[in-house]
């Protein structure tokens, strides 16, 4: 068998793993769901938990990846003992569902890139979102979105990979800057940051028990958690680094360039006709980018173009994430049944869009919101439980000793981190896995019944 792939230069790994993070989850939940949740309150929250318990997990999937050089299911394999040895499947599936809606998203983020370049938002936001999602043209943005992912992964992890992330990652950073800066020059800037930017605790102490599970809910989905994603990209590490400075610089990317979109979607949204409850009232996840926003885009001087930088840059994020959820599910045909590359690529690119087919094809949402229930809220909660417990409560040993190869004195940061996901990790995910599994049950009987 040829030798496993591995990553050209450090930078390369980082910016692949920001990539990874780096998506529809900044863009679509992160700003709403900081200014439903009570502005610069949740901010306050998230990032206690990102700290709390999405830097541990990171940590988790890093040291298993890097140690066993294995995609997620031949990780756990070689690790585990009993059962536990079929953990690495719940990722697997995970990354294969999120992946068929992903794409069929990110086609409609396409799709509006190329309604800004033909000065083309509607006033009325809901009417041409409706126009824009079901039928052949969803089904061919989303074959579009997925050729793309396939020719990237088919290229491998440096000339496929780690080439286009150097690319694409420094243009998502460099676009949205220059968004924010042109954002602040909108009529309406000072009111939308006072709202985005001003903490207020009445709203925290009143609906903590909604927000806490929902910080943290974001913290896994925009840290590209529980997916086995970063035990994949960990697992082409050929040297021992210093694993806690990679994951410092990972998480604290991604934070920023969250907080930076909500510095342009609020300014636009603000200055373009839209009052606080209609932003509100139209909803989160969908609703938010393709509805409010891009209606705003309709109102704001030179929206169009803006609006298609806007949306070019979705798509180039959405782009860098899906190629980190298509290379868990390839590395594993390559690994475990010795397929090549190229036609692993092939035929699991194939697979994940033909399952995404009735998701792209249904207007109303519903095979989106079934998906989306189980393999966000359930699956991936649920895999990145079972690897905390594992590695904080069984093999603990292995963990500490693989994290403290690229770190001289671990010590009693080492103790810290298996504390972290012995006890706050194990408690909170446990606590949002019944929250969610209530309300998928309630969600998907509410669409079949
Ligand atoms: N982190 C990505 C985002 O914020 C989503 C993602 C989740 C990507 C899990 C890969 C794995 O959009
Ligand atoms: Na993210």
């Amino acid at each position: 068998m040829a030798q496993r792939e591995t990553w050209a230069t450090r930078a390369g790994f980082i910016l692949a793993a920001v990539g990874s993070a780096v998506g529809l989850g900044n863009v679509w939940r992160f700003p709403y769901q900081v200014g439903e949740f009570g502005g610069a309150a949740f901010l306050v929250v998230y990032l206690a938990l990102i700290a709390v318990i999405g830097f541990p997990v990171i940590l988790v999937e890093f040291t298993v990846g890097r140690y066993t050089d294995r995609n997620p299911v031949g990780a756990l394999k070689q690790i585990g003992t009993g059962s536990w040895q079929r953990i690495g499947w719940v990722f697997v599936l995970a990354g294969f569902v999120i992946l068929s809606y992903y794409s069929v998203i990110a086609g409609w983020v396409l799709q509006y890139t190329v309604y800004g370049l033909q000065g083309n938002y509607a006033a009325d936001g809901a009417a041409q979102f409706g126009a824009t999602t079901g039928g052949m043209m969803s089904v061919l943005t989303h074959a579009i979105f997925m050729a793309a992912v396939i020719a990237v992964v088919g290229f491998g992890i440096q000339r496929g990979i780690e080439f286009s992330v150097k690319l694409m990652v420094p243009a998502i950073i460099i676009l949205l800057a220059g968004l924010a800066i042109y954002a602040g020059t909108l009529p309406n800037a000072g009111e939308a940051y006072a709202y985005y930017l001003s903490p207020e605790l009445g709203t925290i102490a009143a609906n903590w028990t909604s927000i806490l599970p929902a910080a943290a809910a974001q913290a896994f989905f925009t840290l590209s958690l529980g997916m086995g994603v970063m035990i994949t990209y960990a697992s082409y590490l050929g040297e021992d680094r210093n694993l806690a400075k990679d994951a410092v610089i990972i998480v604290g990317l991604d934070t920023a360039i969250a907080f930076t979109v909500g510095l342009v979607a609020f300014p636009v949204l603000f200055s373009g006709d839209l009052a606080v409850a209609d932003i509100v009232a139209i909803g989160d996840g969908p609703g938010f980018i393709f509805i409010a926003l891009s209606q705003a885009f309709s109102n704001i001087p030179f929206g169009s173009v803006l609006g298609a930088v806007f949306f070019g840059t979705v798509t180039i994020a959405a782009l860098s994430s899906a190629i980190s959820i298509m290379e868990v599910v390839v590395s594993y045909l390559i690994d475990e049944r010795g397929v090549d590359r190229v036609p692993a690529t092939l035929l699991i690119g194939t697979v994940i869009f033909l399952f995404g087919v009735p998701v792209a094809y249904d207007g109303s949402l519903s095979w989106l919101t079934v998906y989306d229930e189980l393999a966000n809220n359930i699956l991936l909660i649920l895999g990145a439980l079972l690897l905390a417990i594992y590695i904080g409560w069984v093999k603990t040993d292995l963990g500490l000793e693989e994290l403290g190869k690229g770190i001289r004195n671990l010590g009693g940061w080492g103790t810290a981190w298996i504390w972290a996901l012995r006890i706050p990790v194990v408690v909170t995910l446990v606590v949002i896995l019944g929250l969610n599994a209530i309300g998928a049950y309630e969600a998907i009987s509410g669409i079949l019944g």
